[in-house]
């Protein structure tokens, strides 16, 4: 009787184990993101970590507490995200950079930059060591240009409908189209992909399209007719040559919201996104990495284009404007969205920060001085800005 009992135990613990296989493995790949129950989605953004697998160990604090203080539902890594020399080096500095984020069991994403390939990986390995670490960003048709272009749908909190929208886009690296020069642009086929997906889900949306949010790593080249001003001849250095047009140096900063440090980094074409996205009339706004430190909002012909500022300490930046985007979409008002930077400097004042006392912390009086130093330069965006409002806002 003691043998059949054990034999019925055994056999029953194998039944369950082969009928939680399927189950299991469902759950790897579905993706179940959805509104809270309270209506609300929050979205965390890491740009350019742009580190090797010795991560800095500022960089990891900075995003364990943005992400204890916020705890976002999903976070989106905006490209740059590792910079390891080989297989076996960018998969440790992946291990390293995704880690604070697994560690607190948050869903993520990832679209690439245009240094991940750069160092004897193909983003397609890439996205593969990513995949098995859990990520939700998948090649949605391999046969377009570049890897990693896909959409993430949010579903209804009561999961009826797809109620929001992530695309994830890959903005590629360099332009390498013969005799063109500058950053890479989001080819046609990945266009046409777009639209395709768009039109999917605005049919089975009852022919309303699904609001949407666009992740990428380059800012569309539109950036300068919306921020600086055409000039109808090149002041040689004193102005910017790009698109085949002449703009002022300077961007006009009452059309901006927040810092504008470095010259924007767009393709040197206008490759028709902002087009494709005002075409299909889902995208209310685009978040970019690219440009460290630049922390803009400008709206290009009703879409928001967000630069984020990096959140990597071992990377080209200031400890004024580093730090982690937040987006909070509401489920009842999905037309818009709330967003905030999260200063690397407010995360180091708290009492209970690691960041100014890991390796390659300051002090917490040198944060309060980039604290005040960012009131000053915010002053003078704005009073700066209120002498420029000569020039119109553009829309
Ligand atoms: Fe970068």
């Amino acid at each position: 009787m003691k043998h059949a009992t054990k034999l019925l135990s055994l056999l029953l613990t194998v039944i369950l184990a082969c009928s939680a296989l399927p189950v299991c493995a469902a759950a790897k790949d579905e993706n179940d993101l959805r509104f809270n129950e309270d209506g609300a989605f929050k979205i965390m953004l890491f740009a350019d970590p742009q580190d090797d697998e010795d991560l800095e160990e500022t960089t990891t604090a900075i995003m364990g507490e943005a992400l204890d203080l916020y705890k976002p539902d999903l976070v989106v890594y905006l490209g740059d995200n590792t910079v390891a020399d080989g297989y076996e080096n960018q998969a440790a500095a992946i291990d390293a950079v995704t880690k604070p984020v697994r560690d607190r069991d948050i869903p993520f994403a990832i679209v690439f930059g245009n240094h991940d390939q750069e160092h004897g990986v193909t983003k397609e390995d890439l996205l593969e060591i990513y995949r098995d670490l859990g990520c939700l960003t998948y090649d949605a048709d391999p046969s377009i240009y570049g890897c990693g272009t896909c959409n993430l749908p949010i579903l209804s909190s009561d999961g009826s409908h797809t109620a929001f929208n992530l695309w994830l886009t890959d903005s590629g690296s360099n332009n390498t189209d013969e005799g063109a020069s500058g950053y890479d642009y989001v080819h046609p086929d990945e266009l046409e992909w777009y639209k395709k997906t768009a039109e999917a889900l605005k049919a089975a949306n009852g022919g309303k399209a699904v609001p949407a949010i666009n992740f990428q790593h380059i800012i569309i080249p539109e950036i300068y007719d919306a921020l600086h001003v055409k000039l109808p001849f090149s002041l040689g250095k004193l102005s910017v040559q790009t698109n085949g047009n002449s703009y002022s140096l300077l961007p006009v900063f009452s059309r901006l919201n927040g810092y504008w440090l470095e010259e924007c980094c767009p393709p040197e074409v206008y490759d028709g996104q902002l087009q494709a996205w005002v075409d299909e009339g889902d995208v209310i706004a685009a978040f970019n990495g690219h440009d460290h430190t630049n922390s803009f909002t400008v709206n290009v012909r009703g879409v928001d284009i967000v630069n984020v500022p990096t959140v990597g300490c071992n990377s080209y930046s200031n400890d004024i404007n580093r730090g982690a985007g937040l987006i909070t979409l509401h489920e009842n008002d999905p037309e818009s969205y709330e967003y905030e930077l999260i200063r690397s400097f407010d995360l180091a004042l708290d009492k209970t920060s690691s960041i100014p006392t890991v390796q390659g912390g300051r002090s917490r009086a040198y944060y309060g001085l980039m604290k005040t130093l960012d009131g000053i330069a915010q002053l003078f965006f704005k009073l700066f800005g209120a002498v420029q409002t000569v020039f119109p806002k553009r829309g």
